[in-house]
Parts: C-alpha cells; structure tokens; sequence
C-alpha cells in the first residue's frame, strides 16, 4: 500500500487493485467562504489521472474535507463512500457536485473496496459528524484519524479489529475552530485560550499515538492558511495557537520521545511495505519557517478568486428582518429539547445593508423572534452580505463559522454546543438522534476519583457526549474533573459544569 499525501486530509491511497481518494480537496477558491486554503499550495496535483480514482472515501461534512469543485471533475460514476450520519448535510453535498453513486455505510462495518482491499469508519458521537477511516490492504493497515477525536476505547477496538498492528496513523495537529480565535477577548486572553488549545490537541495526539502504537505517525489536516487581507491575522495563530504547521507538530511530538513521525507535502508519497518517503521534488527548497515570503505570493496568486467569491454574495439591497424572523421561528418550533438545552437569548449583530440588531430566545416560556437585541447571554456580529446564504441554506451555519468571517460573545463564557448543534442541523431527524443518544447515556457506572486529600465516586461516562472519563478525566487543581474529549471541566464537590452548558457530573464525596 502507498499513501500520497494531496495537501491538509488529502490522501491518495494505492494498493494493489483499487486507488482510493481520501478527502481530497483541491479547490483553487479553497474552502469557507474562501476563507480557509490548502497549506502550502496543492495544485500541482490536479492532473488528469487523480480524477480516476477506484473510489472517493469522505470523513464528514467540513468542506475542507468534501470539496463539491473536486467532485464535480470526477466522473458521477466514481463511487464515494460515506459513514451513515443522521443528518444528510454531507449526502448532500456530494450529491450536489453530480456525483450519483454514494454508499453510506454504518460505522465498524467493512466494506470491500477491492481484491485484499477493505476499509471501515469509526465515528465520534451524533452531534459531532467526525469519522476516523481504516484502510486495510495487501496486508497493511492505515488508520487515518484525520478530525476524529476517538476515544482510547475506540482506538483500541480498531486495533484489535485489525489484528494489532496499525502500520501507518494520519492525524490531525492542527485545530478546526473558531473559538477562540472569534471571540471578543482582550487580546491577552485569547492569546492564553489559543495556546491552552494547542497544547490540548498536542497532548491527545500523544495519547493516540502511545495507545495505537502505530509503526509510523503522519501529521496531516492542517493548518489552513489565511489569504484574504481581511483574514490575514489569522496566520498568526501558526506560531502559538490553533493552527501549528506539520513541522511544529513533529517537533513537538519529538521532544516527548514520539520519533517515529514522518511529514508530508502535497505530493510526497510513502510506501507503507518499505516505510520509506519519496519526495516530491517541487518542495526542494520549501520550507515552513519562511512562512510570511509564502503565504505573501500564494495570496497573489489567489486574488481573482476572492474578489470573485465576495462578488457572488453582494450586500442586501432589502431589509433582511421578515426572512430572518420566518427563519428562526422555524427553528424554534423543531426540537423543545434543544432549545430547553440552548436555554438563553442569543443576540444578531447584523452589520451594513438591510441587517439590524435582533434576537432569538431559546428560554422556554420566553422564546420567540425579536425585532431588538435585548439582554443577550451570546451574541453574534456579521457582516449583512452573509445573511441571506446562512437563510436560504446555501451556506451551512458551521461552514460560515469556519470561514472566522464573524465575532462572537458570550456571558458568561461558557459553551454552549446546543446552539451551534440546532443551527448546523436544522431537521428534527438529526436532533432527534442526538436527543436520544444523550438522554440513554449511562449515569450509573462509578468510578474513584482522589483529589487534593479527598474521594470521590464519580460517573464514568461524561454527561458531555459519553466518553469514558477512567481515559481521558484529568484532575486539575481545585478539585476540578476536566474531561480531554471537548474540554468541559465538573467542579467535583458539586458536580457542576464550569465552562459549559451541560449536564452535571455524577458526583458523591465518600
Ligand atoms: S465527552 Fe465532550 S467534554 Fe466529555
């Protein structure tokens, strides 16, 4: 088997009888809004043959990820292979781009992709649509994490599934948010939260790393970088926040004693029988700390298509209240359940043309549409252009936030994934799922907790999104549980969620 890397999750994956294409994306108006674009370039490798691919495999719905561009150049008789979401957000998508034939599978369950060919996804919970994806072919096997934060337990079973020998491990070094990047924090702050979510991810993937046991760990999913001068600040979140580069990652990752990584540019093969690199020659004198000089041509290089991009969602000539009214009262009529989580006003700063300053208010008993602000616990503040795509469904909610083309505030500052949850899946079948598989969650099964000279029995599965708190609870000072899998932290005397909106922690003194 030989992995090529094609630039952030892209993967060409060659085994003996089957080409596989994982998550290409190639777009020269890169993603988000054109917001977000591959780092560094990949368009030398949009040749001919790429588009005749056996099959296409996508992981989820982030455009980074599915790129209709892409698909839209490969014939509509390429299958592409997707894991069965509730929500049909991603089907859609490639569905869209002309594609005909897309096989959903349900996670764990192998489907053959060719002689001594299978692969298989494994998935996060239903309200966050990340999948890992397992190649297994002429005897080798690649597990490709790319934004997937699986569970220690969900790491193992994949390995015992495959026998215990993970021969190659791509995974993500490099965040996908907005938060906290888009947040109205002074300065200092969110230089603060930034690093504190780098350091996060880096400490997940030496976890991933040391119980997956891989021969070698590849490093890919990011960053993205930053073209448009509106956007431009975001690259510095390369040097100490959310988006370290591949090199920053293995350096990292080295100076722990994990040495067994090996980085990839665009086009950089490995051939997982021989572990061994070939390079691709277009990166002879690349290099990652001449950063600024790059990301200056590439820009250059992209300015038609942001100009063009901008000039696809003109400013509103209109008022955008009566849609924007119809729109939400939609939305609070199709999950009680979301909006009792969601349990607060959230304010709509819309700048420029036809916007205003609205709200919507998820309390029940109080909900309803507002023509003014009010008193907001959360708030968000974007430019009018952007509204009349996020209404009309052409722009997903998330893939909007992606682009960092907003700001946000809240009070208190706590999360609140209810809202970001009802917004990005807007059907009552995919809130339904999630409801469902939150409320059977498993409180009853303990465990033992010391901190600072006490005990505690504590349920064992986050009141979060279920993972097991026995792998990735860590105590921190002031007898606090913080959970690795999305970073909600439960007081343990009473617990109660700090930084989140969600539900308590189990949570007895002994
Ligand atoms: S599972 Fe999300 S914070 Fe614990």
């Amino acid at each position: 088997m030989k992995v090529t890397f094609l630039g952030h999750a892209g993967l060409k994956v060659e085994t003996k009888y089957a080409t596989v294409l994982v998550d290409p994306w190639l777009s020269p108006e890169g993603a988000f809004l054109a917001s977000w674009f591959q780092y560094p370039d990949n368009q030398h490798l949009m040749t001919p043959s790429l588009l005749q691919p056996t099959l296409i495999a996508i992981s989820h719905e982030h455009l980074d990820h599915v790129d209709p561009w892409f698909l839209a150049q490969v014939s509509e008789q390429v299958p592409v292979i997707i894991p069965r979401y509730d929500s049909l957000v991603l089907k859609q998508k490639i569905a869209g781009a002309g594609i005909k034939t897309i096989v959903e599978v349900p996670q764990w369950e192998p489907v053959q992709l060719a002689k001594g060919a299978s692969m298989f996804f494994v998935s996060e919970s239903p309200m966050n649509h990340d999948s890992a994806i397992v190649i297994v072919a002429d005897g080798k096997t690649l597990l490709n994490l790319n934004d997937a934060r699986l569970s220690i337990a969900q790491l193992r079973s994949i390995r015992a599934k495959v026998g215990g020998i993970i021969d190659v491990l791509a995974l993500q070094g490099a965040g996908a948010s907005w938060y906290p990047i888009c947040y109205d924090y002074p300065e200092e702050r969110k230089r603060e939260l930034s690093h504190r979510k780098r350091m996060a991810k880096f400490s997940y993937l030496q976890r991933a790393i040391k119980s997956v046991e891989p021969v070698t760990a590849i490093p890919i999913a990011g960053p993205p970088c930053f073209l448009d001068t509106e956007l431009g600040w975001v690259n510095t979140e390369m040097e100490e926040g959310i988006f370290p580069d591949q090199q920053q990652v293995i350096d990292w990752l080295a100076e722990r004693e994990v040495k067994n990584t090996v980085l990839l540019l665009p086009g950089d093969a490995f051939d997982i029988r021989e572990q061994k690199k070939e390079a691709d020659p277009i990166w002879r004198n690349f290099s990652f700390s001449d950063r600024n000089s790059y990301l200056e041509n590439y820009a250059q290089k992209r300015v038609t298509q942001i100009t063009a991009l901008k000039a696809r969602y003109p400013e509103p000539t209109e008022s955008l209240w009566d849609t924007f009214r119809d729109y939400f009262q939609r939305l609070l009529a199709m999950s009680p359940y979301f909006n009792s989580k969601i349990g607060m006003r959230v304010g709509f700063d819309i700048v420029g043309s036809g916007g205003g300053k609205w709200a919507v208010d998820f309390r029940p008993g109080l909900s309803g549409v507002f023509e003014e602000m009010g008193e907001c616990s959360y708030g968000y503040r974007f430019a009018s252009r952007w509204l009349p795509p996020l209404l009309n469904g052409e722009v997903p909610w998330e893939d909007f936030f992606l682009s960092l083309r907003f700001v946000a505030w809240r009070n208190p500052d706590i999360y609140n994934d209810h809202l970001l949850g009802l917004l990005k899946f807007a059907c009552p079948q995919s809130l339904k799922a999630v409801e469902e598989y939150e409320t059977s969650m498993d409180s009853k099964e303990q465990m033992t907790i010391h901190a600072e000279g006490h005990t505690y029995q504590v349920q064992r599965y986050c009141p979060h999104a279920g993972l097991d708190l026995h792998e990735v609870g860590e105590v921190l000072p002031g007898r606090i549980l913080r959970c690795l899998g999305h970073h909600y932290e439960f007081e343990l005397e009473t617990g109660k969620c700090l930084n989140g909106k969600c539900k308590s922690l189990e949570s007895h003194r002994v």
